[in-house]
């Protein structure tokens, strides 16, 4: 079992690239996300049980997509979107900071961006950063997306909803 429907999908770059991901991640993708959580708005840590959980509820869901994002064979981060109504883009997460700041998750969201387009015509891509996360909202912005909304909501952390100018 891979991903919802069974398909793998794979997009390639000479740098980054990324492939959907299956239960062999499920562990890494655990302890990125307990490394990260400060960054998101699940901040609870994530057991063995509760991730088992989510891939299950995962992989029964046609709308909801995760990668690894691959670097010269290695697995460095994940990204994701799932459909809901628009594109929301969720789960980046750069696991091996040795990685970070050299365009690799750059140049994976453009290719996870451009997939989308072709997959979804015209659609709205999004995505909500906390407005503690400023590297983030930074990173967001360098890569076309710019501030549409900003919300405050009861119990729910501030968080600004970005969305991206759809020429990749
Ligand atoms: C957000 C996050 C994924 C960015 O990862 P990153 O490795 O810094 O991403 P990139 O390397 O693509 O970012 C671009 C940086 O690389 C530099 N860079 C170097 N070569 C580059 C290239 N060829 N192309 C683009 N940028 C390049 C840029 O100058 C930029 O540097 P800066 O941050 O000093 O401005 C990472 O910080 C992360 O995992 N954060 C924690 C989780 C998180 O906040 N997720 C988002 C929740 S909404």
């Amino acid at each position: 079992m891979d991903d919802p429907n069974g398909e793998v999908i794979k997009l390639e770059h000479i740098g980054a690239s990324l492939r959907t991901i299956n239960w062999r991640d499920v562990e890494r993708l655990r302890n990125w996300k307990n490394s990260n959580m400060r960054f998101f708005f699940h901040q609870d840590y994530i057991t063995d049980r509760g991730q088992l959980e989510w891939f299950h509820g995962y992989y029964n869901r046609t709308d909801d997509f995760v990668f690894i994002v691959m670097y010269r064979r290695r697995a460095i981060g994940c990204m994701g979107f799932r459909l809901k109504g628009c594109i929301d883009i969720y789960n980046v997460i750069l696991g091996d900071k040795r990685f970070g700041g050299m365009g690799i998750m750059s140049e994976a969201l453009q290719l996870m961006i451009k997939y989308i387009l072709e997959q979804y015509y015209r659609i709205n891509i999004s995505a909500k950063v906390l407005l503690s996360n400023s590297k983030a909202i930074a990173w967001y912005t360098a890569n076309g997306f710019s501030k549409h909304s900003y919300v405050n909501q009861g119990h729910v952390k501030g968080y600004v909803l970005m969305e991206q100018s759809k020429e990749v």
